[in-house]
């Protein structure tokens, strides 16, 4: 463990299938207008739109929506909330939804009071809130992103051709989360696996960087075993709630910045994913699924070492009779037959991505150093066509 570093967390959870009763108690901490906002309908099938709305009566809150925040929220969209949260002067921002939901909300909240353009400021020039930051709160309906518990806020340009993630201070972190893995029961099949691989994936992202012995890295291996296990669990039975609460609780813990602490973190199998998304639109996990193992197989000989504890501690394979580059890449086959077992997308032309777009896709990679290889420009390319 080597790093220099803070740890704070300021978001309270609230887990369980009785965790909803808690938002009355938070509720009266906030000021009488209140923000509602959610997705395409999700909420109002399942009737969690209606347990919220009784509540806010409940509370005396005045409530003004803000619905139909898409997967992938969009800038145009942001500047819509804005406008309503601006009318409703708004003391509080409830985030009902998943990952796409609780981003959004946050996006919101530093931008009400702020007179800059919102894209520029933000995601452009990634510069931090000079204005006051409205609270948020939120009812998790989905599990994968880790927005619950982290002060992240991914938000797309269509026209610039642009999905750009902003991880803003501690101030930015909901207040609370609720946490009810029964609300996740109701999520098609591609959304559930979508949301499991992004969890996968950002216990990769952090795992696979540094060489020192490092906490972080237990605690990672620790996530992953419970991840896969309960992912075999709920793919085979998605009502079982003792799976759908283990991978609820590890989508929290992979990205609330413990597993970061001490080490560099790589993002790049991200910030490829997140460009594949700006072409298509596709579901965030999936975009990640496509470009993940061309990347992992591309720098595993920089990281030999990670590669080979990853195939043992992760994935039980015996080290026996296997040089380090075979143990390394059975680790990799088993994570490979793993998610093929959970029916996600492997390549990207799957998602729309032709060859043409390979180009833009590759200028749209934002280029990270904390992995184990600092890719240029036509490396990413080369693992781009292999994702096809
Ligand atoms: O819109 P509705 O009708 O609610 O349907 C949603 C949406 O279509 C549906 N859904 C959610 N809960 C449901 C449900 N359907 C039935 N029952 C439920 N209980 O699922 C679809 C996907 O929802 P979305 O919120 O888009 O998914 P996710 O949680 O994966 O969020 C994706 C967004 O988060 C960003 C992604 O880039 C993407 O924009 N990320 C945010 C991060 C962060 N804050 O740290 C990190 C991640 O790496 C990621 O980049
Ligand atoms: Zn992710």
């Amino acid at each position: 463990m080597l790093g220099n570093f803070s740890y704070h967390n300021p978001t309270k959870l609230y887990f369980g299938d009785e965790s909803l009763g808690f938002l009355k108690d938070e509720l009266d901490k906030y000021g009488k207008n209140v923000l509602l906002v959610y997705g395409g309908g999700s909420i109002q099938k399942n009737g969690i739109y209606d347990e919220v709305i009784s509540i806010l009566r409940d509370c005396g809150k005045n409530v003004a929506e803000v619905p139909g925040v898409m997967p992938n929220p969009t800038v145009e969209k942001l500047y819509e909330g804005l406008r309503i949260a601006r009318e409703h002067q708004t003391d509080f921002i409830l985030a009902v939804g998943g990952g796409s939901v609780c981003d959004y909300a946050k996006a919101v909240s530093v931008s009400i009071h702020c007179d800059d353009d919102p894209w520029q400021k933000y995601y452009v020039r990634f510069e931090e809130p000079t204005c006051e930051i409205v609270p948020v709160g939120c009812v998790l309906t989905m599990a994968g992103t880790g927005s619950e518990m982290n002060a992240g806020s991914v938000i797309t340009n269509h026209d610039a051709k642009l999905k750009i993630g902003h991880v803003f201070g501690d101030n930015v972190m909901p207040k609370f989360s609720i946490l009810n893995p029964k609300y996740t029961m109701t999520l098609p099949k591609y959304q559930m696996i979508a949301g499991i691989y992004d969890i996968m994936n950002h216990i990769c992202e952090q795992y696979f960087s540094g060489e020192d012995d490092n906490t972080s890295d237990y605690i990672s291996e620790g996530l992953m075993r419970s991840l896969i296990h309960a992912s075999r669990i709920a793919v085979q039975d998605p009502q079982n709630y003792e799976a759908r609460s283990n991978i609820m609780w590890t989508a929290t813990w992979a990205l609330n910045t413990l597993v970061s602490r001490g080490k560099s973190t790589d993002w790049m199998v991200h910030m490829l994913g997140q460009a594949v998304g700006a072409y298509t639109d596709a579901t965030h996990g999936m975009t990640l699924a496509a470009v993940s193992l061309p990347y992992y197989r591309y720098i595993m000989p920089y990281g030999l070492q990670k590669f080979a504890r990853f195939a043992a501690e992760v994935w039980g394979i015996s080290a026996a009779d296997k040089t380090t580059e075979e143990l390394a890449e059975a680790g990799l086959s088993a994570m490979e037959a793993w998610m093929q077992e959970l029916g996600l997308v492997m390549k990207t032309s799957e998602l729309g991505v032709t060859e043409d777009m390979i180009e833009g896709i590759a200028d749209a990679t934002l280029i990270l150093d904390g992995g184990y290889r600092v890719l240029n420009r036509d490396e990413i390319v080369q693992i781009l066509k292999a994702s096809m």
